[in-house]
Order: C-alpha cells, then sequence, then structure tokens
C-alpha cells in the first residue's frame, strides 16, 4: 500500500469546499466561500481546487484520486440543475424574495431529501462532477463518492486522537440520514446505527430558525443566544419535549418535516420569540444529551467523537462535556456540511492508503501570503504602515488593545473551518463595554444578544472557569461557565448566563505568528491572559482570505489599526 499518494476531497454543496491529504498529513483545506467571496458558497469549488494545486505546486493531471462527497437524489438533482440550488441559497439569504411557489419547492425539498442515493445517483454523480473535473485539467483519474455521514464521521474520528471512542454525528440531513451511531477501534469505523432523515433533530432546529426569521443553516447560533434571554418554560409545558423518543441506538420523531413545521408555526404563535427559542433550544439539549449518554453507555466506551452540525451547538456540546459517562469529548472543529471535503478525502485515504489518524494540532490548512505579496497590497491600497519587529509588536498591539482600540490581525495559513482562531481575527478588550459597543455598530453588526467570544492561555481558563476539567480548547467548540468573581472583568467576552466560547491554547498548542506571545503579553499586564476575538470579515460576509480582503475591511470599517505580518497600520 502506498502511503504517499495526493487524494483530492471536495464538496460542492453547502459551505462547499476542498481538501487535499497525504500520507497522515493534511496538506491543505479551504473552503469556496472564502475564495468567491459569498459566505456559505454553494457552487462548485473550482477556486478551491485550483488554489491548492497552485499553492502545492501540482499539475491537475498529477493528482489521480479523488472523492465526493454526499450522491443523494436531491443531491445529484442540484448536480443536474445548479440553478435550483443557486435560487434557494439567494432566497435563504436575502438576495431574492420568495416567488409563489417557493412554498411548494421548499416541501419539495425536505421530501426529495428523504430519497437515499442508489446506484443511478451515483453514476450521475460521478459523470457530472467527473466532468467538472475535467473541465478543469484532470485526466486519467479515479473519482469515488463518499457517504455524507461516513465523512462526518472518518474527520471525527480520524482526528480526534482516540484510539477507541463512539463518534456520533448528528445533523439535518445527508444522504437521507440525519444521524449516525459509530464504533472506532484501531482505525476501523463500524457503523452501529442510523438516524432517519425523518427523526431529524438537525430540520428541527432549522425550522425554528427559519419561523424566527433567521436564515436557516447559518443562524442556528443566534437561536441558540436567543433561548439564554428566555423566562424558562418548565419542560411539562414544552411539548417539542415529546417530538423526540431516544430508543436505543436510535431517535425516532414523532412527525415529519412538515408537520413539525407546522406545529412549531402554531407554537411561535402563543410565545414570544425568545421562550419558543427556548424550547427548541432546551428540547435539542435534552434530546441530544440523552442519546449520546446512551450511546456511552451502550457501546461500553467512555470517549466520544463529534460531528454534524448539531454539535456547532456549544451548549449542547457542554452538557456532553459535563455528562458524567463522558471522559473525554473531541468535536471536530469543521462540523457541518464545510467540513465533508476533507471527510471524504480522510475516508479514501483510509480506503485507499490504510491512513487513519493525522497529528491533529491546528486547523491552520488555508491560504498564506508571503511578506513582499503583504507590502505589495499595502502599497496598492497606500494605506500608512510602520514594521515592527517580533519582539516588539505584541508589546505595541498590547498598548492599543488595552487602551480600548479595536485591532484587526492577519497572520500565517487561514483557518479551516468556522471560527477565527487568531489568523484573521478582530481582537479587542475582553472587558470594555465601549469596545464591544463599537465592535458592534462598526464591524460586526451582530445581534444585540449575539455575544463575543475570548482567546485564552490555560492558565488563565484554569483560574476563571467553573468547570474547566484540563481539556484544552483550541478550536472553541465548547461553552464553559465563568467564575462570579471574573464576570465584570470579562464583560465584554460572556453571555447572559455567565458562560463563554472561549479557544484555549495550552503551552505545546500551535498559534499563528505571535498570537500566543500577544496574550502573554496582556496576561502580564493584566493578570489574565484573555483578549477578545471574533472573526476578521464585514457583517455578512466569511472571513478575510487575502492582504487586500483585509485592506478593504479595514477601510471600510475605519478600524483602529491593522497588524499584517510584522507590519502595523493605523487607521
Ligand atoms: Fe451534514
Amino acid at each position: 500500500m502506498s502511503q504517499d499518494e495526493y487524494i483530492l476531497g471536495i464538496w460542492d454543496g453547502h459551505d462547499s469546499g476542498a481538501a487535499m491529504v497525504r500520507g497522515g498529513q493534511i496538506l491543505y483545506a479551504i473552503n469556496e466561500e472564502r475564495l468567491s467571496r459569498r459566505k456559505l458558497e454553494v457552487g462548485f469549488p473550482k477556486r478551491s481546487i485550483e488554489l491548492i494545486l497552485r499553492r502545492l505546486d501540482l499539475s491537475p493531471a498529477s493528482v489521480k484520486h479523488v472523492a465526493v462527497s454526499t450522491f443523494d437524489f436531491a443531491k445529484t438533482l442540484t448536480r443536474l440543475f445548479p440553478s435550483m440550488k443557486e435560487e434557494y441559497y439567494l432566497i435563504r439569504r436575502r438576495k431574492k424574495r420568495p416567488g409563489v411557489l417557493t412554498s411548494l419547492k421548499k416541501r419539495a425539498k425536505y421530501t426529495l431529501t428523504e430519497w437515499p442515493p442508489s446506484g443511478l445517483t451515483r453514476r450521475i454523480t460521478l459523470r457530472v462532477v467527473g466532468r467538472e473535473l475535467e473541465r478543469l485539467g484532470f485526466r486519467d483519474f479515479e473519482l469515488e463518492t463518499v457517504d455524507h455521514h461516513e465523512c462526518h464521521a472518518v474527520a471525527a474520528a480520524a482526528c480526534s486522537g482516540f484510539d477507541e471512542a463512539a463518534v456520533i454525528t448528528i445533523d439535518g440531513i445527508g444522504d437521507a440520514l440525519s444521524g449516525t451511531v459509530n464504533l472506532w477501534r484501531r482505525g476501523q469505523l463500524e457503523r452501529r446505527s442510523t438516524l432517519s432523515g425523518r427523526e431529524s433533530l438537525g430540520i428541527f432546529f432549522e425550522h425554528v430558525t427559519n419561523l424566527l426569521n433567521m436564515r436557516e443553516l447559518e443562524d442556528e447560533g443566534k437561536v441558540m443566544a436567543l433561548a439564554t434571554y428566555a423566562y424558562p418554560v418548565p419542560d411539562e409545558k414544552n411539548p417539542m419535549l415529546s417530538w423526540f423518543q431516544v430508543d436505543g441506538l436510535t431517535v425516532h420523531a414523532r412527525y415529519g418535516a412538515h408537520e413539525t413545521y407546522a406545529r412549531l408555526r402554531d407554537l411561535l404563535w402563543q410565545y414570544p420569540s425568545e421562550q419558543f427559542a427556548y424550547m427548541a433550544q432546551r428540547t435539542l439539549e435534552v434530546k441530544a444529551v440523552e442519546f449520546v449518554r446512551k450511546v456511552v453507555k451502550d457501546l461500553g466506551v467512555r470517549r466520544v467523537a463529534l460531528a454534524g452540525g448539531i454539535f456547532a451547538n456549544i451548549l449542547v456540546n457542554r452538557l456532553i462535556r459535563l455528562s458524567p459517562e463522558v471522559e473525554s469529548c473531541f468535536v471536530f472543529p469543521h462540523m457541518g456540511d464545510g467540513g465533508l471535503a476533507l471527510g471524504a478525502a480522510m475516508s479514501l485515504n483510509a480506503r485507499r492508503c490504510g491512513v487513519t489518524s493525522y497529528p491533529f494540532q491546528d486547523v491552520f490548512f488555508g491560504t498564506d501570503y508571503t511578506d513582499e505579496e503583504m507590502q505589495a497590497a499595502l502599497a496598492e491600497a497606500g494605506v500608512p504602515s510602520e514594521r515592527v519587529s517580533d519582539a516588539e509588536l505584541p508589546g505595541r498591539v498590547a498598548d492599543l488593545l488595552l487602551a480600548g482600540k479595536i485591532g484587526l490581525w492577519f497572520q500565517g495559513r487561514m483557518e479551516y473551518g468556522p471560527r477565527a482562531l487568531g489568523a484573521r481575527s478582530i481582537i479587542a478588550h475582553p472587558g470594555s463595554e465601549k469596545a464591544k459597543d463599537e465592535l458592534n455598530l462598526r464591524l460586526k453588526r451582530r445581534v444585540w444578544y449575539q455575544p463575543f467570544c475570548p482567546s485564552m492561555l490555560e492558565s488563565a481558563a484554569a483560574e476563571i472557569f467553573e468547570d474547566f476539567r484540563g481539556q484544552l480548547d483550541p478550536f472553541m467548540t465548547n461553552a464553559y461557565k465563568v467564575k462570579e468573581a471574573y464576570r465584570d472583568r470579562l464583560r465584554g467576552v460572556i453571555h447572559i448566563d455567565g458562560t463563554c466560547r472561549p479557544q484555549i491554547l495550552g503551552p505545546a498548542q500551535p498559534a499563528p505568528h505571535l498570537y500566543r506571545e500577544l496574550l502573554e503579553e496582556v496576561g502580564r499586564r493584566t493578570g489574565l491572559a484573555v483578549i477578545l476575538n471574533t472573526s476578521f470579515n464585514l457583517h455578512g460576509e466569511p472571513l478575510v482570505c487575502s492582504p487586500a480582503d483585509s485592506l478593504r475591511t479595514f477601510r471600510e470599517t475605519r478600524a483602529d489599526y491593522l497588524v499584517l505580518g510584522n507590519t502595523l497600520a493605523h487607521g
């Protein structure tokens, strides 16, 4: 078995993208949105594939193995007729008004997604995707399909670092399933049970998001945040709790997708939005956690690796992390469908080369730029700047940050996944209400109830959290409760329930250039190595990718300063 084949994974649906692996290494992984500049892009990931090949100095003809994720009926149909997914994308993102047939089409969409993959959908997928690749110059290559939930599961398992674990995937729907339970043992993934598309906790939450006039598949985090502002509805008065039943290693839903939607609409009429959100969040928490605990008990393992869109919900993840049955919990950092391309590549790499684990230290799998490229972009934008040495930069930035200034921070390779982790971040004082408000007004335009997040060193996490158990969280996948005594000092990054979603960096964790040094400097001056860290982008746009993107954002937001490698520019 050769271990050194280049294997390309692609995903051409919601948050499309591409990834290249070789041996046990993730060489590159990027989502198309960063290049097309359309958030959660749905188009074929042409730019991602071209960029990966260019950056790895490979010709398309030299890549002989490609895996594509998902080949159910609905997905295959959109491969044949891409205008269908484009229209849904534009309506979902409020770029186009729904037409008279929209609700009918939506009904059809939810019905068709429950139709499973078949030999025919596989052949059509191979043909359509194969042709796209040929257009890019690929020749004499083997293209394979990989099941949707296998992509989620393999990514979670192979990156978890666990020898043995329960691997659980739960999402909206993909390849007619809304979840799977797998036993991972010494590199083998054995599927133990499935959750059908009809029983989807993900689609339930998608409906809730849509009914609150938010964008489904995008604003679920806002629903979670809104829920914490509600006067709690007692469980016995929450009818949603009876709609899902955990049964053995699966979940049963009382109603199908359409009836669930109708019942939710009726409930929303009776309750204020935040209580409606609360009931949905509570249902998700109770059912997902009950399910995970049941799986852990039944499989007789105490470690869990999780993927699928449901595990973007950090409050659900927190309850799983704190469950007495769970010894250790790993959430794949790109848990939603944006992570499918990497999962597809890993699955094919396991099949072909027997590679089943990846030394997973960080997620900086995206583009980086040379100093010359950054200088050229600065010159072209006509932004005055100064060079600052490695030794001086953390101190200079700490001065600005602690004075309440808002900074844009651009270093090294871009993050893979939904979170900014110090490569493309906006940084500010974690305890300043003024900085938080300004950040909202000038840059992020977030809804008022959605909090910002902190980056911190492990030493700070151990000091400020009630429920830190020593497991690092470098990818912001979990919530932690801040001790009462620290809440005022960190009010810019704490939610109303006292929780926050931190990036916790251990001493050995790879971090972007000078990011750890900045945290250390802030720690020396304030006693707490914590800063506010939010994604470097304008409201409604994807994370910035290039120096040119970052300079455009700098100009439009009039942020106080921009750090581009070792260059500091003032606004
Ligand atoms: Fe999925």
